[in-house]
């Protein structure tokens, strides 16, 4: 089996001035020095910039929260996948449930945005995930299966392999209740499996986990086999505790 570097991603939604971020990057860069994981931050598209520069020589990749799927056009206060690589962003968090419920993101957005991701040579980070409500209805494969195939459908095999999934439960986000490192794998392990459907190299494919990832539930989760790291909203906004969990990756 090809061995899946780790990835963790520090999502900080609408969190931290230009200033703030600077000051967190300064703060992580000495703490993970020594590590081999694959570490992202997520910083809001003003800091973008700022978080390049700080980070460049350093293992630290940068990831926009969202974009536009278009090129360019009259489409107000959007941004195109373009304008993120002219800037040194490495790849773009799509489909966060967050954006899904308030902002009105659809999965036929989605399966726009991932393909003009790829094109425009950013890594795609798709979220996907079940309610509570599903999860109870015994719907969770289901609507991660839907997702997954209407968010993919215009992605070749090669694109596939380039797309990382992060599998967010929506009761899990920012609620403090994490799944079970059971729940986590079976879940995963069942994303993994459509994405070999899908005809993705599915051993390569890096899965994610993200709701509540904290550094004391963080060696847990990522220890299960089809888990390759975490997407982490509220414990990434203190340098001490997102480095604890790149840490806990391995
Ligand atoms: P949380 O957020 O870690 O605060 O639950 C995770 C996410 O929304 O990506």
């Amino acid at each position: 089996m090809p061995e899946r570097t780790p990835c963790i991603a520090a999502n900080w939604k609408m969190h931290k001035t230009v200033a703030e971020a600077a000051q967190f990057v300064d703060a992580l860069l000495p703490r993970i020095a020594a590590t081999q994981n694959d570490v992202v931050i997520c910083p809001s598209f003003l800091a973008l910039s700022e978080v390049v520069e700080r980070s460049r020589g350093n293992a630290v990749r940068v990831a926009a929260q969202n974009m536009h799927e278009e090129v360019s056009g009259a489409f107000t206060g959007e941004v195109s996948a373009a304008m993120l690589g002219e800037v040194g962003v490495d790849a773009v968090v799509l489909g966060h449930s967050e954006r899904r419920r308030l902002f009105c993101e659809t999965d036929e957005a989605l399966a726009r945005k991932v393909p003009a991701a790829l094109a425009a040579g950013l890594e795609p980070i798709l979220c996907v995930g079940e309610t509570e409500e599903a999860r109870d209805a015994g719907q969770t494969e289901a609507v991660l299966e839907r997702q997954l195939q209407t968010d993919l459908a215009a992605v070749d095999p090669a694109g596939l392999a380039r797309v990382v999934v992060a599998y967010e439960p929506i009761w899990a986000i920012g609620t403090g209740r994490t799944a079970s490192p059971g729940q986590a794998q079976k879940a995963i392990a069942f994303i993994r499996d459509t994405l070999r459907i899908l005809g993705a190299e599915a051993d390569r494919a890096r899965i994610l986990y993200g709701g509540s990832v904290k550094p004391g539930n963080a060696v847990e989760l990522m220890a299960q086999p089809d888990v390759d790291g975490a997407l982490v909203g509220g414990a990434s906004l203190d340098p001490g505790d997102f480095a604890a969990i790149v840490e806990a990756a391995g």
